[in-house]
């Protein structure tokens, strides 16, 4: 999943969806149940469905090493046979025992506040359907690839799977208090489109990166990019963009220390954030600040 907007419970009504302009998501809400979610349609595959995901999960298998994180690289077979596109029951099962996590079906993007509620309580949004073989090198929404091979494995991972579930508690939170669009940048910098900086050199596991064929190899090895050492509140000031490769990353040294930052209580975060943005503005994407930490490609 990527980043969701509006509130309320599903009434078979597709919801408005960040910077997506006009054009309406692709799936069928009227399927889903009042908190989103929806049964797999495991009918709908044809045989061309399952063969384009065999296809993209082929295509970025191979890219892995020295690209992704370990974390990623070992939890990946868990996702089973890449042959076909894999039935999420199955994939729960294992989830479940390893970190207490399961996945369920979405018809696609839904409101941010059935999102956050959704990871805190473990359950992660899958969408079920997949992109055309038009699509096969972008698609705009996340599809059923992007969403299982791009975030599932990291929830293996038990210090990142208990920051996913602290990320929907705090997105709660974040509604009550209309810090969402500061949030979702965490989201994005992170859980989309982080770096971390390894012992054997820089390496993905962002799920929006390691779902991509040409931005895995960019954001580790492109000298294009700026690179910026993870700084909570740095972070919350930064616009992304949304339909380019990203012109920064930034990177954490550890699951553990993204988890650690993340902890306290967001509350007086925001407010700071907010002051600083009034009086110095946002930060664009590509902007390195004088004194910064960057690290370089590789
Ligand atoms: N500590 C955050 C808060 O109080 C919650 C949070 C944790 C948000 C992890 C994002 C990631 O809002
Ligand atoms: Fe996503």
């Amino acid at each position: 999943m990527d980043i969701r907007s509006p509130k309320g419970v599903n009434q078979g009504v597709a919801p408005v969806t960040y910077g997506t302009g006009s054009r309406p998501p692709r799936g069928d809400y009227g399927r889903a149940r009042s908190d989103y979610t929806c049964a797999q349609d495991f009918a709908q595959y044809s045989e061309a469905d399952h063969q384009t995901y065999r296809r993209l999960y082929e295509r970025q298998l191979q890219q892995l090493p020295g690209l992704a994180c370990e974390e990623f690289i070992t939890a990946v077979q868990q996702l089973g046979a890449p042959d076909r596109i894999p039935h999420f029951d199955a994939i729960s099962e294992r989830l479940m025992k390893a970190t207490g996590w399961q996945i369920v079906g979405v018809p696609g993007l839904i409101p941010e506040e059935a999102f956050f509620a959704l990871l805190a309580e473990r359950r992660f949004p899958v969408t079920d359907w997949i992109r055309t073989p038009e699509e096969f090198d972008y698609v705009v929404e996340p599809d059923v690839f992007h969403d299982l091979f791009g975030h599932v494995p990291l929830l293996f991972n038990p210090v990142f799977a208990d920051y996913m579930q602290a990320y929907g508690a705090g997105g709660l939170k974040a509604s009550r208090l209309d810090a969402c669009e500061l949030l979702a940048r965490l989201y994005w910098y992170t859980v989309e489109f982080g770096l971390i900086h390894t012992p054997q050199g820089l390496r993905a596991y962002g799920a929006g990166i390691l779902s991509s064929a040409g931005e895995l190899r960019y954001s580790v090895t492109s000298s294009e990019p700026q690179r910026v050492a993870f700084d909570l509140q740095r972070l919350m000031r930064s616009r992304y963009r949304i339909d380019t490769f990203q012109a920064s990353y930034f990177v954490i040294e550890s699951f553990q220390q993204l988890f650690e930052a993340t902890a306290p209580d967001f509350t007086p975060v925001y407010r700071e954030v907010r002051e600083r943005i009034g009086r110095e503005g946002e930060i664009e994407a590509g902007i390195v600040l004088p004194g910064e930490r960057t690290y370089a490609a590789g």
